[in-house]
């Protein structure tokens, strides 16, 4: 393409014109040129790149690499790699959560795919909120988009067996809460659970918006599970600079043409097939927000009744990304749900999803790792939403990662009303609590001060953990991190904060779960209810400022995505 005449707008395009459009496409390029360009590289179209390296940002330590690569795919097909930075959101190192910052990059990077002169961009994303940020942002923006993720670590090694983050950080932390190993041995395996580049090991929620961006055509067939470290990651990544030049000039190949409700059907069903991040349920419904796609829970649970679990990793099985790749990835899930698919859905790649499954698999089929659709893991989907008097809009279970009994089960209420007061006495001798109870974290959900952490996952009172329980049912509107277990009830809608019934609960109420049902229920009469409601205190309102304003001011409830209303 070099030398030929640019199929992009190049360095001159989205000019705004101040009367005289000649001086000021003559001013940008001088502009250019002080960076050294010639007139041959600002004749290319131009791909942006996204590129979200950070030093807060462990996930994204090969960026670097990575970043070479995607810009000699870019070359070698003709067009000007031109990087940019936007924020990164690294998910252990912000306060109070990354889910408040998801927004905010999504902003930001439709922003500035928008005002910059670019013809097609890469996004080059990974660790949890970045990727869901980077669609967004890409269906707002409209632009050619490729969607790169980093791609998941490999696995460390602890006494003979194999460690990932982060469900073995749990299940080490939890042994060392109920006493089980010592201070020396969590030492140990502190150095040992992340011990490469790139987003958690499992199927955590890093890994399921990778299979998502996949599965929805934005990223390229295979791309979504290849490790981290892997020579493939770089070919793909290269491969993906170079479809993105492809792309430009295309009239049928946008990011809003691609995901289509078909493409987010495909989605919800690979993240059943795949027992999926709880966090992606909020992430792919925000996305179809941002392509004009309501999503309906009820519509969650058909696809959940007809879609099995397939794949065979933690936290809901035994294996690792890295065996997912090994096993056929991706791919190898399409072609297992073929008939559960619309395959007329277009990708990137200018096949439709069909014409992919059609392919050969690049990888070993490993039916231990991705299982048959006669022989699942499950033969339900992993994650069901239920509704009632206590989630009047919907509450979301991941039943592949519970102890099953607790499925069903009616119990009485031990309730938290804050994150604070539930690490003042979760661990309290005195706490009046009994395996069969059923724990309630109040005021944990969008709208709270910590903005919806993944804080669902309540410990296991320290006493019980010590009797050897390993499970509870825990209720609340909060998130659970991708990487974890158990009974849990999340994402409740509309959320304590808001006044939702979670609010109204009290210590001792009967509650009901029946999962098979889709009922989550507190069982207490309605004028009893309207009474609590009516006594309930009001919150004494906080000065807010900045974004702390914009996200409190606009911010949705769960069963929307938790974007803001006016994206
Ligand atoms: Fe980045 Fe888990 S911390 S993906
Ligand atoms: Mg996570």
């Amino acid at each position: 393409m070099a030398g030929e005449e640019s199929k992009g707008r190049g360095i001159a395009g989205g000019l705004t014109n101040y009367g005289d459009p000649d001086f000021a496409a003559y001013l940008r390029r001088s502009f250019a040129r002080s960076m050294g360009y010639s007139n041959e590289a600002l004749a290319r179209p131009i791909v942006g790149i996204a590129n979200t390296y950070s030093g807060f940002n462990n996930c994204h330590r090969h960026f670097p690499e990575l970043l070479e690569a995607v810009k000699r795919g870019v070359l070698m097909a003709g067009g000007l790699p031109v990087e940019f930075p936007t924020i990164s959101l690294g998910e252990v190192f912000l306060n109070p959560t990354s889910l408040k910052f998801r927004n905010l990059m999504a902003m930001g990077t439709e922003e500035m795919i928008r005002a910059q002169p670019i013809d097609a961009v890469v996004l080059m994303g990974g660790c949890d909120k970045t990727v869901p940020a980077q669609l967004m942002a890409a269906l707002s923006a409209n632009v050619p988009t490729v969607q790169l993720v980093g791609g998941p670590m490999s696995t460390g090694r602890h006494k003979g067996e194999r460690l990932g983050a982060c469900t073995d950080c749990r299940r080490f932390w939890a042994r060392f809460r109920a006493g089980d190993i010592d201070q020396a041995e969590i030492d140990v395996v502190e150095g040992r659970l992340a011990t490469t580049a790139g987003t958690c090991a499992v199927m955590g929620t890093a890994s399921t918006m990778a299979c998502i961006a996949e599965t929805l055509g934005l990223a390229l067939p295979r791309s979504a599970a290849i490790p981290a470290v892997h020579a493939d990651r770089l070919r793909c990544a290269e491969e993906s600079g170079k479809r993105a030049v492809e792309l430009i000039g295309t009239k049928e190949l946008l990011p809003r043409q691609i995901v289509t409700e078909q493409a987010i059907e495909n989605a919800w069903r690979v993240l059943l097939a795949i027992s999926g991040s709880t966090n992606a349920v909020v992430h792919l419904t925000a996305i179809a927000r941002r392509a004009g796609i309501k999503v309906d829970l009820n519509r969650l649970n058909r696809l959940s009744d007809e879609t099995p679990v397939l794949v065979n990793l933690k936290p809901v099985g035994n294996n690792y990304m890295e065996d997912f790749f090994a096993a056929g990835g991706v791919p190898a899930v399409l072609r297992e749900l073929r008939d559960l698919l619309h395959l007329d859905c277009m990708t990137v790649t200018g096949k439709t999803l069909g014409e992919l499954v059609d392919e050969p698999l690049l990888d070993q089929l490993d039916r231990t790792i991705i299982r048959s659709r006669e022989d699942p893991v499950d033969p339900d989907g992993g994650l069901v939403a239920v509704f009632g008097s206590l989630a009047p809009r919907g509450a979301i279970v991941k039943r592949a990662a519970a102890e099953k009994r607790l499925l069903e089960h009616e119990g009485r209420a031990v309730v938290f009303s804050s994150l604070e007061d539930l690490s003042a006495r979760i661990d309290d001798p005195d706490l009046d609590v009994g395996p069969d109870d059923i724990l309630v974290l109040q005021n944990a959900g969008p709208k709270s001060a910590a903005a919806m952490p993944e804080a669902g996952y309540l410990p296991i009172p320290r006493k019980l953990a010590a009797k050897g329980v390993k499970d509870m049912v825990r209720i609340s509107d909060a998130r659970m991190s991708g990487t974890a277990y158990g009974a849990i009830v999340l994402h409740v809608a509309p959320e304590a904060a808001v006044g939702g019934p979670l609010a109204l609960v009290r210590n001792g109420d009967r509650i009901r779960l029946s999962v098979a049902e889709r009922r989550l229920d507190l069982l207490i009469d309605a004028t009893e209810l309207e009474a609590r409601r009516a006594a309930l205190p009001h919150a004494p309102a906080r000065e807010r400022r900045g974004y702390d304003r914009l996200y409190d001011e606009h911010v949705l409830q769960a069963d929307e995505g938790v974007d803001f209303d006016f994206c």
